[in-house]
């Protein structure tokens, strides 16, 4: 049984996982063992940001990628590990040993059925060594379960934000001023699907400090407005349509990579 891309399915114009029935994943199956996880977070995102930045980015860019391979996607995990996001309204957080839990059963659950390459696209920093850790487990529980793809599986995680083209993007259009929290990049993503969000936009003061990441008190007091070392100002709708075809472009090659790896 090839893992090859040409196999995946036929019909590119659904590729949500939600929309299918089980006969329809079983029949995908027998061609194509790939699935999409998109995951972001429910976070602040500066007092100009849509608290959702990081889920709706991580799942407009699953779809694209989806759409262009014909890889199902599953529904978005919207919640993750930003503990340190707490100290402020609106942010909804699972503790790292929880959202560990979360990854290792949502990718298991798909592994007892036959899917033997999962990859992970994330659209927030404080997930990554979480979800590495999780896919440490999975590999283990899936040995110990004896499941028959055991050898086979294969977890992948990848990041819309730092796929290089983006990040080159962001360095052109932003410099410095792309920070590293509710960055102009992300919001301009969000622009571009949401552009109701547009009416929140305004200039915020220039110094956004950047700094390290401790716990949510601390954070709050480095961080008053929210922002690390970003001017989210710069956000505009059209920035994000370019975001979303660079990220959706290189990670569509990662995931053809992954998908012909053994
Ligand atoms: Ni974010």
């Amino acid at each position: 049984m090839t893992l090859e891309l040409s196999n995946c399915v036929e019909n590119q114009s659904s590729v949500r996982l939600a929309l299918k029935t089980w006969p329809e994943v079983e029949s995908y199956l027998r061609k194509c063992k790939g699935i999409i996880l998109p995951i972001g977070s429910t976070e602040q995102h500066g007092p100009t940001g849509a608290i959702g930045t990081d889920a709706i980015t991580a799942e407009v860019v699953a779809l694209e990628v989806g759409k262009r391979t014909g890889v199902l996607v599953t529904p978005t995990q919207v919640f993750g590990m930003a503990e340190h996001h707490l100290g402020f309204p609106g942010t909804m957080s699972l503790k790292p040993s929880t959202l560990l839990s979360v990854i290792h059963d949502l990718v298991l659950s798909l592994a007892r059925n036959g899917f033997e390459r999962v990859f992970v696209i994330n659209g927030h920093g404080g997930n990554i060594a979480t979800t590495k850790a999780a896919f440490a487990q999975v590999y283990s529980s899936a040995g110990s379960l004896g499941l028959s793809n055991a050898s086979r599986l294969r977890c992948k995680l990848v990041n819309w934000f730092m796929a290089g083209p983006v990040f080159k993007q962001a360095k052109e259009l932003y410099g410095d001023r792309e920070g590293s929290h509710a960055t102009p990049s992300e919001i301009s993503l969000t622009l571009h699907i949401h552009p109701s969000l547009q009416s929140k936009q305004r200039p915020l003061p220039e110094s956004a400090p950047s700094g390290p990441i401790n716990g949510p008190e601390d954070f709050r007091l480095r961080h008053p407005d929210g922002r690390m070392g970003s001017d989210p100002y710069l956000a505009k709708p059209e920035h994000g349509v370019l975001f979303l075809e660079k990220a959706a472009s290189a990670l569509s090659k990662d995931l053809i990579d992954f998908l012909n790896d053994t």
